[in-house]
């Protein structure tokens, strides 16, 4: 297995269909327990270094490495020396010092997650760098899908997935259209021209300005939050002329085909690229699902990253 996940594509496709795999495994061996821990990271510290606000995220990792009897040490920037001005390498230093075995790392600068693997002995987890990658979000991202549409088995291969919205700030869109070409699936992205990354000519996908032209010939739609606290200057004229165009309403999803699953990685604004009712959908919307399904791909790179001895199945519980 990999010492680092820095990016979606530090997975070849036998590395990331083994995390799948084993996500479906330990989610299974959890699943109707009163208690739900197993005991195979028992003694290892997993360190949370959060300098970004975050809620699904962090307490994803949290849990998952508890899940698995690791120790967990929460660090957030706010409260910490880090608003003191401590930088990145001391902040490593600090950590090194204290031997943590993986470090989980979120951060406003693209490339921090990199950076913080020069430094550090244990393996780094990059849990999201500014614009730049959110690789296990793909992966749970992947996991939902595979669950739901190919029976949690196999790779993607031959799936149609939409990614719409704000591409350009997007570290989910960048690493989903990695891990989603890894795995085989076809990736067409939608959005306004302005929100869309210089380049995008070089990446694995096709490119739409028009929703209603994309959207009815797809498997997946994953809507992206119009990621405001990113934009200095205006990208497109109104959030209502955003939300008319790009938005997902009742409307656009009943054009979808009847299988068709509709994605968010949250947090969501409701009402601007998603309407409430759409979100809520009981039979397509996947957000809740993608929030559980989180802890369980989390358990399953930490598992495997930092060498959880024998198989799942195998291993003693508590
Ligand atoms: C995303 C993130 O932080 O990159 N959210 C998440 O991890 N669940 C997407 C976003 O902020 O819009």
């Amino acid at each position: 297995m990999i010492k680092h996940l820095l990016s979606a594509a530090d997975l070849e496709r036998a590395a990331a269909i083994s995390i799948l795999d084993t996500a479906e495994q330990l989610d299974r061996a959890l699943a109707g327990r009163e208690v739900k821990k197993l005991p195979p990271l028992r003694g290892r510290t997993v360190v949370n270094l959060f300098y970004e606000d975050s809620t699904r995220t962090r307490t994803s990792f949290e849990l998952a490495a508890k899940r698995l009897s690791a120790d967990v040490v929460n660090f957030s920037a706010k409260g910490s020396s880090v608003s003191k001005g401590e930088s990145l390498k001391d902040t490593a230093l600090t950590l090194e010092a204290m031997d943590a075995d993986a470090v989980v790392v979120r951060h406003s600068y693209s490339g921090a997650a990199h950076r913080l693997s020069e430094w550090v002995r244990g393996s780094v987890i990059n849990a999201g760098d500014g614009t730049h990658e959110h690789p296990t979000q793909a992966l749970l991202d992947a996991f939902t899908m595979r669950r739901r549409l190919r029976d949690g088995v196999g790779d993607l291969a031959g799936l149609h997935v939409a990614i719409v919205g704000d591409v350009l700030h997007s570290r989910v869109a960048r690493s989903n259209v990695l891990l989603l070409a890894t795995l085989g699936a076809s990736v067409v992205l939608v959005a306004p021209p302005t929100l869309l990354p210089v380049g995008v000519e070089s990446w694995p996908v096709d490119v739409s300005y028009d929703p209603d032209a994309a959207l009815p010939g797809c498997d997946v739609v994953m809507m992206l939050r119009v990621q405001r606290e990113r934009m200095g200057a205006s990208f497109f004229p109104s959030a209502r002329e955003y939300s008319r165009r790009y938005g997902l309403d009742q409307t656009r999803m009943s054009r979808l085909p009847d299988h068709a699953i509709v994605m968010h990685p949250g947090p969501m604004n409701r009402g601007m690229e998603i309407a409430a009712e759409v979100a809520d959908d009981p039979k397509r919307s996947t957000i809740v699902e993608q929030v559980t399904n989180g802890v369980s791909v989390r358990m399953a790179v930490l598992y495997l990253m930092l060498g959880g001895a024998a198989g799942v199945d195998s291993g003693e519980s508590e």
